[in-house]
Formats: C-alpha cells, sequence, structure tokens
C-alpha cells in the first residue's frame, strides 16, 4: 500500500473578543432556526410554491435547501425570503453528507414519505450533546403504516398505505411531533399525537400546514390532532422570531451589564427565561414585540436550574445561563434533563477561571468575580454562543474557534454584538492540511 500527501489551504474562521465592554443599543432578532426547518421540510408537501418570509441565512437552512434541490425542487433565496417550488420533486435519496450536516434533516422523513411513498436516507447528524436516536420518529412511522428497513446504516423506508391512529409519545420530542404532522397533513382520516412537544415552533408548524389547506388542530398543547386532507396549495408565510437568539442576545446583556433592546421578538415565547434574569438583578421591560434588558450590578446567583420541556427552561439555553451564572454571587446549579452530553463547554471554561463542578448531569456552579480571556473550542452551537458570552465578559482577549458551529444557528453574531458595542470580530486565516491519500495498488 502506497499513499501521497498532499497540502491543502483551507479557511479557517475564529471570533476574537477584547472582553469587559458594556453593551448597549438596539438589534433585530433573527427569524427561527427551529421553526423554519420543518417549515423547509413542509413544502415538499404542497407540490407548488412556498413564499417564506423572515427565513434567516444559516448554514443548517442552506443544508435544507440543498436537500430540497437534490430532491427535485427549486429555491430562490433573496433579503430573508425564500421562494421554494417543489412541483417537480421526485428524487427519493437525500445524500449521505446532506443527512450527516444536521439533525434537521430527518424532518424530510415524514414530508418524503408523505409525497413520495419512499425514502433512502441515513441516520441526521446535529451538534454532538447526545446519542440523537430517532427511535420515537421510526416507531411512529411505523405505527402509522410505513415500512422501515435499516440495513448497512441505511433507512428503506416505504410507505403503501397510510394507517391513521393515535400516535403515543413516551417523550414530548420536538422533531419526533414535527415529523408525525409532516407524515399525517396530507392522508386520510384523523391521526392524534399524545403527550406531543408544545414548543412555539410546533406552533409554527401547524399555522404554515394550515395556511397550505391542511386541518390541523392543538399544537402548543399536548394533543394534536391531524385530519388528513387530499391536497395543499401555494403559501406565503412569515417565520416566528428565533426565541434562543433573542434569549442568547439577553444573557449577553446580562453577564456584560449595559442597555439593550432587542427588536422583532416575541417576549411570551421567552417569559421563563425573562424571569430568571428579572430575579438575578437584571431590570427587564416587555413591549409586544421587543425586550428591554437592563444590568448594571453584578447579578445575583439562581439557585437551581433543571432543563425541561416547553414552557419548561429550554436546554438550548442551558449553556448561556450558566455563563451567567458563573460570574454572579453564590452557587448555583444547572441540571440537563433533556440531552446526556450538553456540559462539554466547561472543560473550556475552566481556561477562562470559571468554577464549575459536573456531577452527572448537574454542573455545581460557583460564581467567581470575572473569566479571563483565553483561546476556547467552541464544542457545538448553543455551548460556542455561550463561549462568546463568557469572552464578552471577561477580561483581556478570548478568541473562540470551530465557529462554524454558531454559524448554523447565530446569523452574524458578531457583527450583532458589535452593533451593540462589543469589540469583537471574525478573523478568517489560511490554514494548510495535510491530506493523505491512500493508493491501493
Ligand atoms: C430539537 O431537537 C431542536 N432542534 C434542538 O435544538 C432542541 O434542543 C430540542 O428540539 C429540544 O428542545 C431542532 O429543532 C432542529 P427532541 P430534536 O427530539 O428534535 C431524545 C439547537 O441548539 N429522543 O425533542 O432532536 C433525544 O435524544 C438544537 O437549536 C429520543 O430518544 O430534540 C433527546 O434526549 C439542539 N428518540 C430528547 O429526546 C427520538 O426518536 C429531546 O429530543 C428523538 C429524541
Amino acid at each position: 500500500m502506497s499513499g501521497i500527501i498532499c497540502l491543502e489551504v483551507c479557511m479557517v474562521s475564529t471570533i476574537e473578543i477584547c472582553g469587559g465592554k458594556r453593551l448597549g443599543g438596539e438589534t433585530a432578532v433573527q427569524g427561527s432556526k427551529n421553526a423554519v426547518l420543518p417549515v423547509l421540510a413542509a413544502t415538499l408537501l404542497n407540490q407548488s410554491e412556498s413564499i417564506i418570509h423572515n427565513c434567516p441565512d444559516l448554514a443548517d437552512v442552506r443544508t435544507s435547501f440543498r436537500i430540497i434541490e437534490e430532491l427535485g425542487g427549486r429555491v430562490y433565496y433573496s433579503g430573508h425570503t425564500a421562494i421554494v417550488n417543489t412541483e417537480n420533486v421526485n428524487v427519493t435519496k437525500i445524500p449521505d453528507s446532506l443527512m450527516s450536516s444536521a439533525r434537521s434533516s430527518v424532518l424530510f422523513l415524514g414530508a418524503m414519505l408523505s409525497r413520495l411513498r419512499y425514502a433512502e436516507v441515513t441516520r441526521p447528524g446535529g451538534c454532538a450533546i447526545g446519542l440523537r436516536p430517532i427511535d420515537l420518529h421510526i416507531k411512529a412511522f411505523r405505527e402509522l403504516g410505513a415500512e422501515i428497513d435499516e440495513t448497512g446504516g441505511k433507512l428503506y423506508c416505504s410507505l403503501e398505505n397510510f394507517k391513521p391512529g393515535i400516535i403515543d409519545l413516551p417523550f414530548p420530542s420536538v422533531g419526533a411531533t414535527e415529523n408525525i404532522m409532516l407524515i399525517s397533513a396530507v392522508s386520510r382520516g384523523e391521526t392524534v399525537i399524545t403527550n406531543a412537544a408544545c414548543e412555539p415552533e410546533i406552533i409554527c408548524l401547524q399555522e404554515f400546514l394550515n395556511e397550505m389547506g391542511a386541518d390541523i388542530r392543538g399544537a402548543g398543547s399536548e394533543k394534536i390532532y391531524i385530519s388528513g386532507v387530499e391536497k395543499l396549495r401555494k403559501v406565503e408565510y412569515t417565520i416566528i422570531s428565533d426565541r434562543i437568539f433573542a434569549a442568547t442576545c439577553a444573557a449577553a446583556a446580562a453577564c456584560c451589564g449595559g442597555d439593550v433592546l432587542l427588536k422583532n421578538t416575541e417576549p411570551s415565547h421567552m417569559r421563563l427565561m425573562l424571569s430568571m434574569l428579572r430575579d438575578a438583578g437584571c431590570r427587564v421591560s416587555c413591549n409586544d414585540d421587543s425586550v428591554r434588558i437592563r444590568a448594571c450590578d453584578r447579578l445575583r446567583g439562581l439557585g437551581k436550574i433543571i432543563t425541561a420541556p416547553y414552557p419548561g427552561f429550554p436546554t438550548d439555553m442551558q449553556p448561556q445561563i450558566a455563563v451567567v451564572l458563573g460570574i454572579s454571587e453564590g452557587t448555583s446549579t444547572v441540571t440537563e434533563s433533556i440531552f446526556e452530553n450538553r456540559f462539554k463547554y466547561v472543560g473550556e471554561l475552566a481556561r477562562m477561571g470559571a468554577n464549575f463542578k459536573v456531577e452527572s448531569n448537574i454542573a455545581i456552579i460557583g460564581g467567581i468575580e470575572n473569566y479571563t480571556g483565553a483561546r476556547v473550542n467552541a464544542p457545538d452551537l448553543r455551548a460556542g454562543a455561550a463561549l462568546v458570552i463568557a469572552g464578552l465578559a471577561a477580561e483581556g482577549i478570548t478568541v473562540v474557534d470551530d465557529i462554524y458551529y454558531i454559524e448554523r444557528g447565530y446569523e452574524e453574531f458578531e457583527k450583532k454584538l458589535a452593533s451593540l458595542g462589543a469589540v469583537i470580530e471574525k478573523v478568517s486565516t489560511e490554514k494548510e492540511i495535510q491530506k493523505f491519500t491512500l493508493k491501493v495498488s
């Protein structure tokens, strides 16, 4: 066996921060990543045009665009509006590279089975915050009449006859709830989901599908009723605001001190997070579509925080609130009850002087005066955003590597923070990487 080593030059980006600046001013909140992704999968169902406004420009969204185009659809995207036409969708395979690059790729499975009656996919990718199985999706599809065979790491799925019924979810899985809605919207009979996820993104998907002509009721509660319809039509829809993006910016303002106005947001989607910032000592005021956060003194600890399905404390805000608590008074604990591996950022924060101890799924956080700037790696999307927040508050310079994770969910995050007075920039440099190509003679 022989091989050749070649050098490849690629661009590597980092976020560099000079910390210690108070934040002030106003910024607009992006459209919701976790709302637009199931909506993009749903565009397969109307075999027509879908015009989607407030669509954020994110890596995961662009992955969904590419999946739609691979299946035979067309996508035009400009100025946060996506025009999707799925009239000619007829391909039943999603390339492994696209399936493995985002968790949301699995949401195309329900729509493909409904539209094409067949789908050949691999398991989805996504942030490595846990095993992230799809057993609840597969179990529900089988109960609804699908045949799913897994061999060689591929899922061969077919749907001859849809069998409406009651799907009892053992856990209010967001993705499984969305996939059941997608496979059942165009069908016959009534399908009911019990113990459904109640997130605002589920309500958004129901609204989008009903705008297309579906007949779905109950989203936002634990029971969703889907009366199958024969056909869906062209639709124009505006995606809700991203509650996690907004809450992340609120956590940054709390951590750095200052006075920040978040516009184009939905305060009712982040009620618990805002009440926690008030308990910690921030002044929070809300209008219909904006939130103002003022923080000046050192914040108080919050005792015990446990992540839970909506309307509980969102797991997607766990790293960010932990970073706020890391420089608040006293000791707090954060229990991660949704994912089994969502504390990977604790090691990176320790390099910034944080006093965290993790026992099983509980982080015990001893508040310190402040973080010290360091070079750190983003281990996943939300942890990456949390490390940026820590850098904004820290004394000195912080450099965050692997920021592609952050760009999966935060549109121009560093520019938005800079517009609020942070000294932060994205730095791209060329990096030579050795690539070894095996030559089997
Ligand atoms: C969605 O992921 C979100 N992603 C996640 O946001 C979010 O953290 C999560 O919901 C919980 O709110 C998108 O919407 C694209 P789940 P999803 O199914 O659907 C287990 C972010 O940062 N489970 O509710 O994958 C699973 O392992 C991302 O924006 C099974 O066991 O979440 C986890 O422990 C991260 N079997 C729990 O349920 C299944 O078949 C919650 O998963 C499915 C899930």
